[in-house]
């Protein structure tokens, strides 16, 4: 049979892709481009090295910002109200081009390096199979056969050693990272232990904002039905997706934004002691609920924080994007984004996000009139006293009961 095994260039992956070959399997590999630190033509020596009959780099870049980070923005998502999904955001991604490689390959198998106890393996074989209901997964730190055999890092090395796969010094490592053009996420090994600070010179995505510029650089962005269209700071500007968000990235980079440290829970119910570091997507999210608060109907603001904002996060986490009800709850989001245009004006600073102004010029939710405490016009007070009144006639109810029950309110 012949497989398309997603492969990193890492221990882990190098060695299934030499247990495959040795289980008699023709092996292809794919490698996804979604933006991270990675020396490309060494990955390819080495698949090749080993024996891969072909090693697939395919730039995802573009799709992955446009597709699925930008609708996460318009989205508000965040997860258990602190992650910003970068990993959960790129499996799709990932999982698709894979697949359709697999395809041209005429590959009955796919096999991924996910361990049995994460939610990318959830993430990846879900998208697999609704991609293709046909295809057949290798998830080898499932089989006996493979985890009984490799348990420990040190059974891995010495495989590798007799295999001659080379170990490369990014091997040393002491904890598992994944890094891509949204975030670099940091788990396991020596911060398996939460009660301790993750340790020095972990973060790769964000400079200490401690040491940030003493100075705050101011930014604009602006938005086009929810999508970011344009980003400009101290005489620069970016309009295409890609380079803007490349551009975030490396601003928030200087001023050390978007670090976060949390303990979440996998869909299968674990927990899991997590850093994440997100400059672009977390200037780009505080920007975004930022115009809406300016340019968007509250009631429709409310229902979708509760049905969407909630819902559509939870299903990009448990690796339900290619779902019905993914497609369901998305088509709400982008209606209720159609309106939201406008630009914000914001200051990064030592870690920080401080938007500074906000304006729109098609949206006239928001009347500096109407809004003013020094006019009348068009509105009459009066009116707010039939208006607390009637909002009070079912309170009174709950007063006077909760004095019968001798309670005090
Ligand atoms: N806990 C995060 C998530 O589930 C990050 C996962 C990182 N994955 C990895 N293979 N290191 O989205
Ligand atoms: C893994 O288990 O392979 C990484 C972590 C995760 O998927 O949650």
């Amino acid at each position: 049979g012949k497989v398309c095994l997603a492969y990193s260039g890492g221990l882990d992956t190098s060695c299934i892709l030499k247990w495959l070959l040795d289980q008699g399997y023709e092996v292809v590999c794919f490698l996804a481009d979604v933006g991270q630190e990675e020396d490309w033509d060494q990955v390819r020596a080495k698949a090749k090295k080993l024996g891969a009959a072909k090693m697939e780099i395919k730039d995802l870049r573009r799709e992955f910002v446009e597709q699925t980070c930008f609708r996460a923005i318009q989205c508000n998502a965040q997860y258990e109200g602190r992650y910003l999904l970068g990993t959960s955001l790129a499996r799709p991604i990932i999982a698709r081009a894979q697949m359709k490689f697999a395809a041209e390959e005429g590959c009955q198998y796919v096999s991924h390096g996910c361990t049995g106890k994460g939610n990318d393996q959830v993430r990846f074989e879900l998208a697999f199979l609704a991609i293709d209901p046909k295809i057949k997964i290798i998830a080898p730190w499932r089989l006996p056969e493979f985890f009984e055999k490799f348990e420990g890092r040190q059974a891995l090395l010495d495989y590798a050693e007799h295999s001659g796969i080379p170990v490369t010094s990014t091997k040393a490592k002491p904890y598992s990272m994944d890094d891509n053009i949204a975030h670099c996420s940091y788990e396991s090994g020596q911060l398996e232990d939460p009660s301790l600070p993750p340790p020095d010179g972990m973060w790769t995505r964000t400079n200490n904002p401690v040491t940030a510029p003493s100075t705050p650089q101011e930014v604009t962005i602006r938005f086009e039905k929810g999508i970011p269209v344009k980003v400009s700071s101290e005489g620069k500007e970016w309009t295409d997706s890609l380079e803007l968000f490349i551009a975030l990235n490396e601003l928030g980079k200087v001023h050390g934004i978007g670090r976060i440290d949390i303990v979440e829970n996998r869909f299968i119910g674990i927990k899991s002691r997590g850093c994440y570091d997100s400059p672009a997507m977390t200037i780009l999210q505080a920007a975004h609920l930022d115009i809406e608060g300016l340019v968007m109907d509250g009631k429709v603001r409310s229902l979708r924080d509760q049905f969407v904002t909630h819902t559509w996060s939870e299903i990009i986490y448990n690796g339900l994007y290619f779902s019905p009800e993914r497609e369901f709850v998305e088509n709400s989001l982008l209606f209720s984004q159609r309106r939201v245009n406008g630009e914000v004006r914001l200051q990064l600073y030592r870690g920080n996000v401080w938007i500074t102004g906000r304006s729109s010029e098609t949206e006239k939710m928001y009347s500096e009139e109407e809004s003013s405490m020094d006019s009348l016009v068009d509105f009459s007070p009066v009116d707010t006293t039939g208006f607390i009144s009637i909002n009070a006639i079912r309170l009174k109810k709950f007063g006077v009961q909760k004095q019968e029950e001798g309670h005090s309110l």
